[in-house]
Protein backbone atom coordinates (compact mmCIF):
# COMPACT_ATOMS: atom_id res chain seq x y z
CA UNK A 1 0.00 0.00 0.00
CA UNK A 2 1.31 3.59 -1.06
CA UNK A 3 2.69 5.67 1.99
CA UNK A 4 3.82 9.23 2.50
CA UNK A 5 7.73 9.58 2.63
CA UNK A 6 9.31 12.60 3.46
CA UNK A 7 12.51 12.86 2.08
CA UNK A 8 15.50 15.08 1.81
CA UNK A 9 17.08 16.31 -1.85
CA UNK A 10 19.31 18.30 -2.03
CA UNK A 11 18.42 20.65 0.90
CA UNK A 12 15.04 20.91 -0.05
CA UNK A 13 12.37 18.70 1.94
CA UNK A 14 9.48 16.82 -0.05
CA UNK A 15 6.99 14.83 0.74
CA UNK A 16 5.96 11.71 -1.50
CA UNK A 17 3.73 8.81 -2.25
CA UNK A 18 5.04 5.73 -2.93
CA UNK A 19 5.02 1.64 -1.92
CA UNK A 20 8.22 1.75 0.72
CA UNK A 21 9.43 -0.38 -1.75
CA UNK A 22 9.82 1.81 -4.52
CA UNK A 23 13.54 2.67 -5.44
CA UNK A 24 14.51 6.09 -4.77
CA UNK A 25 15.56 6.41 -8.31
CA UNK A 26 11.82 6.23 -9.56
CA UNK A 27 10.80 8.52 -7.17
CA UNK A 28 13.86 10.90 -7.90
CA UNK A 29 13.24 11.22 -12.12
CA UNK A 30 9.44 10.83 -11.84
CA UNK A 31 8.43 12.16 -8.99
CA UNK A 32 10.66 15.08 -8.62
CA UNK A 33 11.62 15.12 -12.03
CA UNK A 34 15.51 15.28 -11.15
CA UNK A 35 18.24 14.18 -14.29
CA UNK A 36 21.05 13.72 -12.27
CA UNK A 37 20.30 9.86 -11.72
CA UNK A 38 20.06 7.59 -14.36
CA UNK A 39 18.44 4.24 -15.14
CA UNK A 40 21.00 1.56 -16.64
CA UNK A 41 20.94 -1.86 -15.03
CA UNK A 42 18.50 -1.47 -11.97
CA UNK A 43 20.28 -3.90 -10.45
CA UNK A 44 23.44 -2.23 -8.84
CA UNK A 45 25.79 -3.35 -11.25
CA UNK A 46 26.55 -0.25 -13.51
CA UNK A 47 26.31 3.27 -10.84
CA UNK A 48 24.82 4.98 -13.15
CA UNK A 49 21.85 5.74 -10.86
CA UNK A 50 24.39 6.83 -8.11
CA UNK A 51 23.44 9.71 -5.47
CA UNK A 52 25.03 10.53 -2.24
CA UNK A 53 23.13 9.94 0.83
CA UNK A 54 24.59 11.39 3.80
CA UNK A 55 27.39 11.67 2.32
CA UNK A 56 28.20 7.80 0.71
CA UNK A 57 27.44 7.02 -2.79
CA UNK A 58 24.66 4.70 -2.77
CA UNK A 59 22.66 2.92 -5.82
CA UNK A 60 19.59 4.62 -6.21
CA UNK A 61 17.94 1.88 -8.52
CA UNK A 62 18.18 -0.72 -5.12
CA UNK A 63 17.67 1.36 -2.43
CA UNK A 64 13.88 1.36 -1.07
CA UNK A 65 12.18 4.61 -0.42
CA UNK A 66 11.49 3.63 3.15
CA UNK A 67 14.89 3.66 3.99
CA UNK A 68 16.28 7.19 3.33
CA UNK A 69 13.66 9.24 5.49
CA UNK A 70 15.86 10.87 7.42
CA UNK A 71 18.84 11.25 5.25
CA UNK A 72 19.78 14.07 3.50
CA UNK A 73 20.39 12.64 -0.41
CA UNK A 74 22.27 14.37 -2.89
CA UNK A 75 21.93 14.17 -6.71
CA UNK A 76 24.05 15.68 -9.37
CA UNK A 77 21.84 18.80 -9.39
CA UNK A 78 22.85 19.35 -5.69
CA UNK A 79 25.90 18.28 -5.67
CA UNK A 80 28.07 21.69 -6.15
CA UNK A 81 25.90 22.96 -3.37
CA UNK A 82 27.25 19.85 -1.48
CA UNK A 83 30.42 20.05 -1.89
CA UNK A 84 30.47 23.97 -0.75
CA UNK A 85 28.72 23.05 2.36
CA UNK A 86 31.10 20.43 2.75
CA UNK A 87 33.98 22.71 2.22
CA UNK A 88 33.10 25.85 3.80
CA UNK A 89 33.05 27.80 0.74
CA UNK A 90 31.66 31.31 0.92
CA UNK A 91 29.98 30.58 -2.93
CA UNK A 92 28.41 27.87 -4.59
CA UNK A 93 30.62 27.39 -7.27
CA UNK A 94 29.28 26.15 -10.56
CA UNK A 95 30.73 22.99 -11.33
CA UNK A 96 32.19 20.67 -8.93
CA UNK A 97 36.10 20.26 -9.89
CA UNK A 98 35.53 16.81 -10.81
CA UNK A 99 32.64 17.95 -13.58
CA UNK A 100 35.17 21.08 -14.76
CA UNK A 101 38.00 18.19 -15.45
CA UNK A 102 36.00 16.01 -16.99
CA UNK A 103 35.79 18.44 -19.30
CA UNK A 104 38.73 19.79 -19.49
CA UNK A 105 40.28 16.16 -19.96
CA UNK A 106 37.03 15.85 -22.78
CA UNK A 107 36.53 12.79 -20.94
CA UNK A 108 33.33 11.78 -21.71
CA UNK A 109 31.37 10.41 -24.64
CA UNK A 110 27.98 9.54 -25.22
CA UNK A 111 27.88 10.94 -21.05
CA UNK A 112 25.63 8.53 -20.19
CA UNK A 113 27.44 6.65 -17.17
CA UNK A 114 29.01 10.05 -15.86
CA UNK A 115 26.35 11.47 -13.72
CA UNK A 116 27.36 8.12 -11.37
CA UNK A 117 30.88 8.64 -12.30
CA UNK A 118 30.93 12.21 -10.93
CA UNK A 119 28.95 11.15 -8.07
CA UNK A 120 31.54 9.06 -6.81
CA UNK A 121 34.73 10.41 -7.71
CA UNK A 122 33.76 13.41 -5.76
CA UNK A 123 32.85 10.96 -2.79
CA UNK A 124 36.49 9.65 -3.04
CA UNK A 125 38.41 12.69 -3.28
CA UNK A 126 36.54 13.94 0.14
CA UNK A 127 38.23 10.62 1.52
CA UNK A 128 41.33 10.90 -0.49
CA UNK A 129 42.90 13.93 -1.56
CA UNK A 130 45.61 12.64 -3.42
CA UNK A 131 44.90 8.93 -4.62
CA UNK A 132 47.15 6.84 -6.65
CA UNK A 133 46.09 5.47 -10.03
CA UNK A 134 45.25 2.17 -8.27
CA UNK A 135 42.89 3.82 -5.71
CA UNK A 136 41.31 5.55 -8.37
CA UNK A 137 40.70 2.03 -10.68
CA UNK A 138 40.05 0.36 -7.46
CA UNK A 139 37.02 3.14 -6.12
CA UNK A 140 35.85 3.29 -9.53
CA UNK A 141 35.53 -0.49 -10.09
CA UNK A 142 31.81 -0.61 -9.70
CA UNK A 143 30.79 2.16 -12.62
CA UNK A 144 30.69 0.72 -15.89
CA UNK A 145 31.01 3.03 -18.79
CA UNK A 146 30.16 1.03 -22.32
CA UNK A 147 32.12 3.95 -24.08
CA UNK A 148 35.15 2.52 -22.60
CA UNK A 149 36.66 6.08 -21.31
CA UNK A 150 38.19 4.42 -18.20
CA UNK A 151 41.37 6.16 -19.13
CA UNK A 152 40.54 9.74 -19.42
CA UNK A 153 38.06 9.41 -15.81
CA UNK A 154 41.27 7.98 -14.57
CA UNK A 155 43.05 11.32 -15.52
CA UNK A 156 40.08 13.66 -14.80
CA UNK A 157 39.81 12.48 -11.16
CA UNK A 158 43.62 13.01 -10.47
CA UNK A 159 43.10 17.02 -12.10
CA UNK A 160 40.39 17.18 -9.81
CA UNK A 161 42.16 16.19 -7.03
CA UNK A 162 45.16 18.67 -8.30
CA UNK A 163 42.77 21.46 -8.43
CA UNK A 164 40.73 20.67 -5.01
CA UNK A 165 44.42 20.58 -3.50
CA UNK A 166 44.98 24.14 -4.78
CA UNK A 167 42.35 25.10 -3.56
CA UNK A 168 42.19 26.26 0.20
CA UNK A 169 39.37 25.76 1.45
CA UNK A 170 37.40 29.15 2.42
CA UNK A 171 35.62 29.57 5.16
CA UNK A 172 33.98 32.65 6.31
S1 LIG B 1 20.94 1.65 -12.64
FE1 LIG B 1 21.57 1.54 -10.60
S2 LIG B 1 23.50 0.60 -10.66
FE2 LIG B 1 22.80 0.49 -12.71
S1 LIG C 1 30.80 7.87 -21.90
FE1 LIG C 1 29.35 6.54 -22.87
S2 LIG C 1 28.87 5.08 -21.32
FE2 LIG C 1 30.50 6.22 -20.49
Amino acid sequence: MASRFRIRVNGRAHTVRAEPDTPLLYVLTNDLELKGPRFGCGLAQCGSCSVLIDGVERRSCVTPIATVENAEITTLEGLTRWFAAKRGLSAVPDLHPVQQAMLDEQAPQCGYCYNGMIIKAAELLEQNGDPSDAEIRAAMNGHLCRCGTYPRIVNAIKRAAQTMRASPEDRE
